[in-house]
Parts: structure tokens; C-alpha cells; sequence
């Protein structure tokens, strides 16, 4: 079967004067239908630039795509040109990025910004709109506006109609998180990609928030990818996780499979830190050492400087292996110590 989304061996790099900073480096990923898809780690592990990389949102260069395919459907997006890629943004993938400026425009109004939305994802496919190809533009606007309306009623905010002309500043930070939901799915994606979409907000709204999340993957049967540094997020909202440790997924599986039995010693560090706070930025309780410099990254394993079970088979690039069904794990003493 096709998968919905496929990432295959990817590797990236980031050049710039100090040298190229190999970012990702061989990271694989399969996305169905249906799936929620945590992505965590550490920051600066990659995680950001793996979503963006899916809508080709990364200039080339500083980065440079050196082997590895993301099929979409099937189709490798690295190899669509920009005008290739604009179809597919918004219709087929959506996004909300992690960084606020590039989610809402300040200066424009709610229903401005969804409306253009709606309207350029019609261009690709005017179903959207349930308008046929000879539609007029005035009905085309009508029809957008209509359509805003019914996603921002569906993602929850009240009295939709008479919230679109405000501006972003005008809404709480939590409805504001429910806009850019709406906003990320006017275009009837089949994949939404959500990179920290409630790291900004306090607690019960960051539930409120991920229970939307999963209430829309059930109601128009997407796949999404859910960026988040913080485990207890997937272990709340997720049906599968791959954690990512500088630039390659060191463990990735079904929730159950993967929290119910953390095999990566990397893994089983994220875990331990998660009963006494969200994982902190930067450094992780109970692991020495900091990440890689990826300019000169590790030969072999690159979690190996800081593993306490580390041997000199993890200077060879460690084998991924299946511990369970779809639960793989890339790390040689591990499967030494199954085997054993
Ligand atoms: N535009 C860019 N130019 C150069 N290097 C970049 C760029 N964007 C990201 N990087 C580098 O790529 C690596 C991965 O960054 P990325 O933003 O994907 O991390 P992340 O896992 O999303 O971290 P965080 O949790 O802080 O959001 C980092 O080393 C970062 O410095
Ligand atoms: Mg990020």
C-alpha cells in the first residue's frame, strides 16, 4: 500500500562559512491515513526542518538535499519544481509552523487570511469551494467566505461569522491555536503537519487544542505529523512516535510499542525526564554530555558520546532493526542484548 506520506533515507545539509552541517542524516518515515505521528527530541535534533522539508520550505541553499526521497502519494516532492510545489501546499499538505510570524500576517484580518487560503487551494482544485471550473470570482469569494466560516464553527470558535473581520491580535492565544488549525485545513489536506502547535499555551488549553487535533484527523481521515518536544504531549494525542536524536531517528514505532518498551538508551533518557517536568530545552536530566557538532558529527551512532552503554561496535553506523511490528530501533547493543 501507499503510503500517505514516505520519507526514505533522508539526508540534509545546512551549509554555511563555518562548513555543512550535516542535519539530517538518514532519517526514514511512513505516515498513513488515519496515523497521528509524534516527532520528538531535543532542540536542534531537526525536527522542524524534517516538516518543512515535506513541503519544501527550506531554501536551497543554505540547505542541500544530498540523498533520500519524500514521497507524497508516491510522488518524491524533491524532485517538483516551486510551481509544482505551490499545488501541493495548503491542498495536500498542511501546515502550521512553529515559528508565529510565518502563521498569521498581523496586519490582515482573520477572514482576509483564510479566504485567500481557501481561494488558492481552489485554484488546484475548485472542489473545495463546491463550485464547478466556470465559477466567477465574485461566487468563488462567496463561497470562500462561507466556507471560513464553517471551519472556524468546526475547530470551535464561536459566533465564526462575526469573528473574521478581526485581527489576529484580537483573539487569546488558544483561539488564535484554533484559527491556524482552520486555517491549516480550509484547503482539505490529507496531511497536516503541526510543528509545536501547543508548546505556547498553558495546560488545560493545550488539551482543549490536541483534542481538536484528533477530533479533525477522525473527521476528514488525515495523517499528520505532530512536532513536539514534549513526550507527555504523544503519549496523550499520538497513535505513534519517532524520536529523533541529532538528525536521525534512533527509535520509532506504535505509542504502545515504543513508551510501553523504550528500547533506545536515548528513548529510555526522554522517559526518565518526563515526571518531573515537560522535557527542558537544551539539557536532559540524567544524561551527561550535550549534542553533536554536526559539522563534525560521530562516525558511527550519533547518540554514542553520551551513552553509558556504548562499545566500540557503535563507531559503525547502527543497523535499524524491528523489535515488534513497525517498532524499529537503531542501536546494536540493544539487539545484542535481545539476542543474548
Ligand atoms: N535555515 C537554517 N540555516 C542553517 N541551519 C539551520 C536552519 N534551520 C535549521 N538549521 C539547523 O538544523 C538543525 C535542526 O534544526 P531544527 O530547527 O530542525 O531543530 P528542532 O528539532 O526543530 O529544534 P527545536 O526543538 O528547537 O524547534 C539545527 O542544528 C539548526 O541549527
Ligand atoms: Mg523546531
Amino acid at each position: 500500500m501507499t503510503a500517505l506520506l514516505e520519507i526514505r533515507d533522508l539526508h540534509l545539509s545546512m551549509h554555511s562559512y563555518e562548513g555543512a552541517a550535516r542535519v539530517l542524516d538518514g532519517v526514514s518515515l511512513r505516515v498513513n491515513k488515519g496515523e497521528i505521528w509524534g516527532l520528538v527530541g531535543e532542540t536542534g535534533c531537526g525536527k522542524s526542518v524534517t516538516g518543512l522539508s515535506v513541503s519544501r520550505l527550506l531554501r536551497t541553499p543554505p540547505a542541500e538535499y544530498t540523498r533520500g526521497e519524500i514521497l507524497l502519494d508516491g510522488t518524491d516532492v524533491l524532485t517538483l519544481d516551486e510551481r509544482q510545489m505551490r499545488s501541493l501546499r495548503g491542498r495536500r499538505v498542511g501546515m502550521i509552523f512553529q515559528d508565529p510570524t510565518t502563521n498569521l500576517n498581523p496586519a490582515f484580518r482573520i477572514g482576509t487570511q483564510l479566504i485567500d487560503v481557501a481561494l488558492a487551494a481552489a485554484r488546484h482544485d475548485p472542489a473545495i469551494l463546491g463550485l464547478g471550473r466556470g465559477a466567477g470570482r465574485r461566487a468563488r469569494v462567496a463561497a470562500a467566505r462561507k466556507l471560513a466560516i464553517a471551519m472556524l464553527t468546526e475547530v470551535g470558535i464561536p459566533a465564526a461569522e462575526s469573528r473574521l473581520d478581526d485581527y489576529p491580535h484580537q483573539f487569546s492565544g488558544g483561539m488564535r491555536q484554533r484559527v491556524l488549525i482552520a486555517m491549516a485545513l480550509i484547503g482539505r489536506p490529507d496531511l497536516l503537519i503541526a510543528d509545536e502547535p501547543t508548546t505556547a499555551l498553558d495546560v488545560s488549553v493545550q488539551a482543549q487544542i490536541l483534542a481538536l487535533l484528533k477530533q479533525m484527523v477522525a473527521a476528514h481521515d488525515m495523517g499528520v505529523v505532530l512536532i513536539t518536544h514534549n513526550l507527555g504531549v504523544v503519549a496523550q494525542t499520538c497513535t505513534h512516535v519517532a524520536v529523533m536524536y541529532a538528525g536521525t531517528i534512533v527509535e520509532q514505532g506504535p505509542i504502545r510499542d515504543v513508551l510501553g518498551d523504550p528500547a533506545h538508551p536515548y528513548t529510555q533518557a526522554l522517559m526518565r525526564a518526563i515526571p518531573t517536568r515537560d522535557v527542558a530545552r537544551g539539557a536532559l536530566q540524567g544524561l551527561a554530555g550535550s549534542v553533536p557538532n554536526l559539522i563534525h558529527p560521530p562516525r558511527g551512532c550519533r547518540f554514542a558520546p553520551r551513552c553509558a552503554l556504548a562499545r566500540p561496535s557503535c563507531a559503525q553506523p547502527p543497523a535499524v532493526h524491528e523489535r515488534a511490528p513497525g517498532h524499529r530501533v537503531a542501536c546494536p547493543v540493544v539487539e545484542e542484548a535481545q539476542h543474548a
